[in-house]
């Protein structure tokens, strides 16, 4: 009972905010591209919009547009840099224009788990990635967790092999190509909201993404399967543009920042059971999955693994290094 009238709770007074954005108060305006409820990134951005409308009100409003409804990811840093967006959480793979810093998150089977992506991130070296995007105008926040991603298509995959001569759906990064090419898989960057459409037709046959994606956006209703190959990573960078930011009074931007901190730590930590409540509800809506076992899992490994080396020029051996000794 209580759960239930907080939520309710939760939910009008975001709504309520929204309509009483005051004048004079500022406007943040945040878009992104996944669902909002079920959902890591949509949960914590629906969290950080209800704690900045209660707690700012007066001084600040905050309006998120969740499922692409007002940018895409490869519009939105643009619309933020011209003022037109305040905050976005676009993933790892989608800085590839502004910093090539995240590359070291893209690389398949650098990171054996979320746990080991969250100390990484909170290690000087991943601090140090938020404000590697400042000289192209854009400051980070805090990195937002999702999960590990899986493998899905229209056919079976237990080895790589199965996927040879497909075309796969990938985010817009380098990495994430040579990883696909590894595989002989032909890669097709493609925006988020076009994949569902783009499997059902068949323009693409597979793609790669975390359970709560697969989940949200009904991937695994027009897939044979998806394979738990758990081979990389995907995460997010909340951001803003530095000018907006660097001209908030300095009592906004303060309490702003420990509220994104605060929400940051909140969802991360809850981060494995959102995944794992996605996971379950593919296989109760009748989806399949694919376990490997240790090894068949290997085989993926060793064929995607030397694309390592044409990326450690940008990321670091010492960055790759610092992955490594996590994971041990
Ligand atoms: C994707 O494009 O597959 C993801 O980056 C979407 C998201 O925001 O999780």
């Amino acid at each position: 009972k209580f759960v239930t009238s907080a939520v309710v709770a939760l939910s009008l007074s975001a709504g309520a905010a929204i309509a009483a954005c005051d004048d004079g108060e500022i406007v943040i305006k945040m878009s992104h591209v996944t669902n909002s409820d079920k959902h890591p990134k949509g949960i914590a951005a629906s969290l950080l919009e209800s704690r900045v409308n209660e707690e700012m009100n007066g001084k600040a409003c905050m309006e998120v547009f969740p499922n692409s409804t007002l940018y895409n990811d490869d519009q939105v840093l643009e619309a933020m840099l011209q003022g037109d967006v305040q905050m976005a959480a676009p993933s790892l793979s989608k800085f590839e224009q502004f910093t090539k810093v995240f590359r070291i998150f893209d690389l398949p089977f650098v990171f054996k788990n979320i746990e080991a992506v969250d100390e990484f991130q909170n290690s000087d070296a991943g601090m140090a990635m938020k404000t590697s995007m400042e000289r192209r105008g854009l400051t980070g926040l805090g990195f937002w967790h999702n999960g590990m991603k899986q493998m899905s298509a229209n056919k079976p995959l237990i080895k790589p092999e199965d996927a040879a001569g497909l075309k796969f759906r990938v985010q817009p990064s380098d990495v994430i190509k040579a990883q696909m090419e590894a595989i002989k898989v032909s890669p097709q960057p493609m925006a988020f909201s076009e994949v569902y459409g783009a499997l059902q037709t068949k323009v693409v046959d597979g793609q790669e993404n975390t359970w709560s994606n697969i989940y949200g956006q009904k991937f695994f209703e027009v897939q044979d399967g998806t394979t738990e190959t758990n081979h990389g990573v995907l995460d997010y960078m909340v951001v803003t543009s530095t000018d907006w930011w660097e001209g908030l009074p300095d009592d906004v931007r303060t309490q702003l920042g420990t509220i994104v901190e605060e929400v940051t730590a909140e969802r991360n930590a809850a981060v494995g059971q959102v995944d794992a409540e996605a996971r379950q509800a593919i296989l109760d809506a009748g989806g399949k999955i694919v376990e490997l076992n240790a090894e068949q899992r290997q085989v993926w490994v060793d064929a995607m693994k030397p694309v390592w080396e044409q990326f450690v020029g940008d990321v670091g051996q010492e960055n790759i290094d610092a992955a490594q000794a996590i994971n041990a």
